[in-house]
């Protein structure tokens, strides 16, 4: 299937679940604090789902040659890049950087969102990494104009990453979304600006920059799922769904 292109309309409906995904992503950031369980976190965003009166995009989710993913949210810490499983066994703890990524569908349509998230006080390293990737995706976002091209957003996550001497990961990325989570076109966080698909109103992306404070390389847990840094090194990972119009880019994941 190509990529399908949104009406109005349809960007007024991903809104709508944009604004759920948001209340979760702020309740569920609230309670990152010392001595909670990623297992509490994700019983937060149910709660905030539910009254949302939309459905989770992860719950179930499977794709080709992996377990159905087991809850409604990913929290992924410190060395955990993404598609890290909420667990009683995980309980955060002072200094810890803890990605959360939340998608829901609403009305029939999509939208997804993460951010990673300070607990307590972190290191001067840890917040500048974040600091890095938040702005990332700002700079992604503001390149989301009519007659842009695809990889002007890449060529932006990547330039300022490593300028920072950072590196962003190859193996993941950002994607297009609307009736389902992941539709085309594939959203690179490296490339070269200037290329790429010519970028036109009714076309809704999710950004998603995944910034190591290492090496790029990343691998699978045995959970089937836990994406880490192969060295170990701090991650962090922003997203928002960001619909491009005639008038530039609208992020629908915003408050
Ligand atoms: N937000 C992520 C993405 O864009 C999470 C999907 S993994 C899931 O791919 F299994 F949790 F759905
Ligand atoms: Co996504």
């Amino acid at each position: 299937m190509g990529i399908v292109l949104k009406s109005l309309r349809e960007i007024a409906k991903m809104r709508e679940a944009g604004k759920v995904v948001h209340a979760v992503l702020d309740a569920v950031e609230a309670a990152c604090v010392p001595g909670t369980s990623t297992w509490e976190l994700a019983r937060i965003a149910e709660r905030v789902l539910d009254r949302g009166g939309a459905r989770s995009a992860f719950v179930g989710y499977r794709p080709r040659g992996q377990p159905p993913y087991p809850s409604v949210l990913c929290t992924s810490v410190n060395e955990a890049v993404v598609h890290g499983i909420p667990s009683r066994q995980v309980v955060l703890a002072e200094g810890d950087i803890v990605g959360i990524d939340f998608a829901c569908f609403k009305n029939l349509y999509c939208a997804d969102a993460a951010r990673t998230v300070a607990v307590g006080v972190v290191s001067a390293p840890a917040r500048d990494l974040l600091a890095t990737t938040r702005e990332a995706l700002e700079r992604a976002i503001a390149c989301c104009v009519p007659g842009g091209r695809l990889e002007d957003l890449g060529a932006a996550v990547q330039g300022l990453a490593e300028a920072r001497g950072y590196s962003v990961v190859r193996d993941l990325v950002g994607h297009g979304i609307g009736r389902a989570m992941h539709e085309p076109p594939q959203v690179r966080n490296y490339g070269t600006a200037g290329r790429g698909l010519r970028l036109t109103p009714g076309l809704v992306i999710a950004i998603e920059p995944m910034i190591n404070a290492g090496a790029p390389e990343v691998r699978t847990l045995n959970d089937g799922w836990t994406i880490v840094t192969s060295d170990r090194s701090l991650s962090a990972h922003f997203e928002h769904t960001v619909a491009i119009t005639e008038s530039g880019p609208v992020v629908l994941t915003a408050a």
